[in-house]
């Protein structure tokens, strides 16, 4: 096997295309679980987990659980050595319960209900390694309120920001973190309140190459803070006792076919250059989509082919309440025709062509691409909607009263189904329940 650099080598590379797929598998796999369907495989987000890893030898690395919370991915994470970051209570008890201890555990409150402070400041008197990272004087207070003077991390707005839309850019917007230039003081006040054991900032999520540059000033403003908070030599304030800083997530993946992976290698060097000597503290990373995104893929089956005056428009079974992210995002994710039913692949004859795949919601936003060439689709093929791994089931919802679709784990080729496919009861089971409780 050969090595490359930073982990990528010839039996890991940077990205799992679509077309890299075994199409007859997941052709098997439409047959035995049927469509709208989930495939996650864990061999490769242990692979995005190792490559990560090498790339960054020194970083803790810390997964955003919201990218997939499924058991059996937080399971292979864990197992891999990443920490897991999660976002709420929900998800800090999705990692609790895949085998993360506190030591492994950062909960990132963003102006978070009550609800679900008392359950993390319980769980952290269970667990008392657990970190809280807090981007709000307000925040604080409403953890000293309840008592908690435990790990603390303040989650600092770095004024830049960066993403694959404005909806993701986080690092600018006023809703994150505590102001740059108010940082250090609120940082001070926080260490005579709480065990403050970091900084933290997060640009965005989907940073592409050419982005690079918002990263780097992000991670620069970062090494700097952590240096005025740390010096030894400041002449009124005491050095804080930090343990680390860390830098977010968002590395972004290729959706595009011909959009080059990142190149993580340079991305580690870039950010070690760019945070600068932090005399002893530990560099963190929190990525999320590039963990899980390449090892997912969602496979939908043509139902309709309609043929209009200036598009052919083909109508799957999934659709947005599967998969959110064309919609709320215009996201592109490749499509790959892998044929008809029969598992045969798709016949060489059939020229591609451009057309607008529909979901069966009721919705016009309700589409995974626009005249987009793609092989000739005839009802009953099998489609995969590529890179799906990262916030696709995580993002699914019951819309237009619409089951969420099954999701099965593949690991050494074997298939489990982790997440069933739900069934028209599950809609009304909450409704059912709370007449239960009223009568
Ligand atoms: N850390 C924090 C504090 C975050 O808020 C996020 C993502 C991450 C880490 C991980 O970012 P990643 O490495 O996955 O880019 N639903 C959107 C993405 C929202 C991301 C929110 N925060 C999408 O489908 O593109």
């Amino acid at each position: 096997m050969t090595t490359i650099e930073g982990g990528e080598t010839d039996a890991n590379p940077a990205v799992r295309r679509t077309d890299d797929w075994d199409a007859g598998r997941l052709h098997e796999l439409a047959a035995e679980h049927d469509t709208p369907l989930y495939v996650q495989d864990l061999d490769r987000v242990r692979e995005n987990c190792d490559r990560l890893l090498a790339a960054f030898p020194d970083a803790d690395v810390r997964y955003a659980v919201k990218a997939h919370t499924g058991r059996a991915t937080l399971e292979a994470v864990r197992e891999a050595g990443l920490d897991a970051e999660c976002a709420s209570a929900g998800e800090v008890d999705r990692a609790l319960a895949a085998g993360f201890d506190g030591g492994r555990l950062h909960y990132t409150a963003v102006n978070p209900p009550a609800r679900d402070l008392d359950y993390v400041v319980d769980v952290a008197e269970r667990e008392p390694d657990l970190t809280i990272t807090a981007g709000a004087v307000d925040t604080l207070d409403r953890l000293a309120e309840r008592g908690y003077d435990g790990r603390l991390c303040l989650r600092v707005n770095p004024g830049v920001g960066a993403g694959h839309h404005e909806k993701v850019r986080t690092g600018a917007a006023p809703k994150f973190g505590v102001p740059y230039d108010r940082a250090a003081r609120v940082a001070r006040e926080a260490a005579g309140r709480f065990d403050l054991v970091g900084i933290h900032a997060h640009a965005g999520s989907g940073i592409d190459p050419d982005q690079l540059d918002s990263h780097r000033e992000l991670v620069s403003r970062m090494g700097e803070l952590a240096r005025e908070l740390t010096d030894p030599g400041a002449p009124t304030d005491a050095p804080l006792d930090l343990e680390y800083v860390d830098v977010g997530g968002g590395f972004g993946v290729p959706y595009r076919e011909d959009a080059e992976p990142l190149d993580l290698p340079a991305v580690a060097e870039a950010t070690r250059d760019a945070v600068g000597d932090l005399r002893g503290l530990a560099l963190a990373i929190e990525p999320g989509r590039y963990v899980v995104a390449d090892a997912g893929v969602l496979l939908t089956r043509v139902n309709t082919v309609k043929p209009t005056p200036g598009e052919t428009v083909v109508g799957v079974d999934a659709g947005m309440t599967d998969l959110l992210r064309p919609a709320m995002y215009d996201a592109y994710h490749p499509i790959r025709n892998l044929g008809g039913a029969d598992g045969e692949p798709t016949p060489a004859d059939r020229e591609e062509t451009p057309v607008t795949v529909a979901g069966p919601i009721c919705e016009t936003g309700d589409t995974f691409c626009t005249n987009r060439a793609i092989t000739r689709p005839a009802r009953g093929d099998l489609l995969a909607v590529g890179i799906a791994g990262a916030y696709g089931y995580e993002m699914a919802n019951q819309y237009n009263s619409r089951p969420r679709p099954a999701e099965v784990a593949l690991a050494d080729g074997e298939a489990t189904v982790v997440r069933r496919r739900e069934r028209l009861a599950d809609l009304t089971r909450v409704e059912r329940e709370s007449a239960e409780v009223d009568r």
